[in-house]
């Protein structure tokens, strides 16, 4: 009878050593099999009670032997099956992917729409003029034909310096031409690039900071069929040959005659309707011949040279390129917002 409770011992160490641990599920399976609540050699403990009492104790060793060898193959697979695991999951990076370069940064929807301007006049022989942002009176308004009583001052509410009456931020880019004019003789081809400040009400459509493209021309005989061609030019390059454009009579000190320039853009979206005031045309640019009080102002004789000179605005042509409907997100500089712009070029 002892024998065979030594025999079945015998049995079942050989099982529990030769039992097939591939994978987890096998593993599992021994484990419930000889470590689990109701494991297979529980009841052989029982059996004790057969064995003659010289023998007990050789009985309870074995026992405790397959108990440990139960124990020992369990955590010996465990470990084995563990590190299979991690380096299987090793196995499947790709270390000849790209690595991730996380945001990279973008260009802003303004430097882009500058940019592509900026290229298409240098392609005709322009030249990039970049001036203070701080101006004086005199350049900013009064050589621009626009002195101290002039009403069109109002046009452009101006923010002074604090405790200056003739130090000023600049209203717009043609405060670089009268610096230009009076620096350089003609020929002059430029184009200025660059912010300027009115104080006005922030809303959706209008900001107290923003961006104008300003180009002046002077020479002997240049006319106002020059200016057309030009602007044509850009418009055609800047939005396709297809794109219907007009010039309307208008006002500024410092032309004369003067037109303002406007895109025909459509009406389609909602951003079309709110920044063309739902005429869908939208103005670009106020130009005009340059008025030879400028000229002279400057030091350039206006019975040998004429000169044409515009200035466009930056925002609203981005606004209608990238479809941005508030003006006030080109100045917050919301992450979320600029990375829209990572695959813009
Ligand atoms: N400076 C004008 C403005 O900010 C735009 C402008 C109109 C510029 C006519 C010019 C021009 O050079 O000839 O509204």
């Amino acid at each position: 009878m002892s024998d065979n409770v030594f025999n079945k011992i015998a049995a079942m160490m050989t099982e529990i050593q030769s039992y097939t641990i591939d994978n987890a599920e096998q593993l599992e399976a021994f484990r419930i099999q000889y470590l689990g609540s109701k494991n297979a050699i529980k009841p052989i403990f029982g059996e004790i009670r057969n064995v003659p009492n010289e023998q007990k104790k050789d009985f309870g060793q074995k026992v405790n032997e397959l108990k440990q060898a139960a124990e020992g193959r369990f955590n010996t697979i465990q470990t084995l099956l563990k590190k299979q695991s991690q380096s299987e999951a090793a196995a499947d990076i790709d270390l000849s992917a790209p690595a991730y370069s996380g945001f990279g940064g973008a260009r802003h929807p303004i430097a882009t729409t500058m940019g592509k301007i900026i290229d298409i006049f240098e392609r005709i022989g322009f030249v990039v003029a970049e001036e203070r942002e701080i101006e004086d009176d005199w350049h900013n308004f009064t050589a621009m034909n626009t002195p101290e009583d002039h009403p069109a001052r109002d046009m452009q509410d101006t923010f002074y310096l604090k405790d200056s009456v003739t130090r000023l931020l600049r209203t717009h880019t043609s405060s670089v031409q009268s610096r230009m004019m009076t620096a350089n003789k003609p020929p002059i081809r430029i184009i200025a690039p660059g912010r300027v400040y009115r104080n006005e009400t922030i809303s959706a459509r209008s900001h107290c900071q923003f961006h104008q493209v300003e180009g002046l021309y002077i020479d002997e005989k240049v006319s106002f069929a020059d200016m057309k061609q030009t602007l044509l030019y850009f418009t055609r390059e800047m939005y396709g040959a297809d794109k219907e454009i007009r010039l309307r009579p208008s006002y500024f000190p410092f032309t004369e005659p003067s037109a303002e320039m406007d895109v025909y853009w459509g009406l389609e979206s909602e951003t079309d309707y709110k920044i063309t005031k739902g005429t869908g045309y939208l103005e670009i640019l106020g130009c005009g011949m340059v008025d030879p009080n400028v000229l002279s102002n400057c030091g350039i004789d206006p019975d040998k040279y004429s000169g044409f000179a515009f200035g466009m605005g930056i925002e609203r042509q981005a606004m209608l390129l990238y479809n941005i409907g508030d003006i006030r997100l080109l100045f917050e500089n919301d992450i979320r917002f600029l990375k829209q712009f990572q695959s813009v070029i």
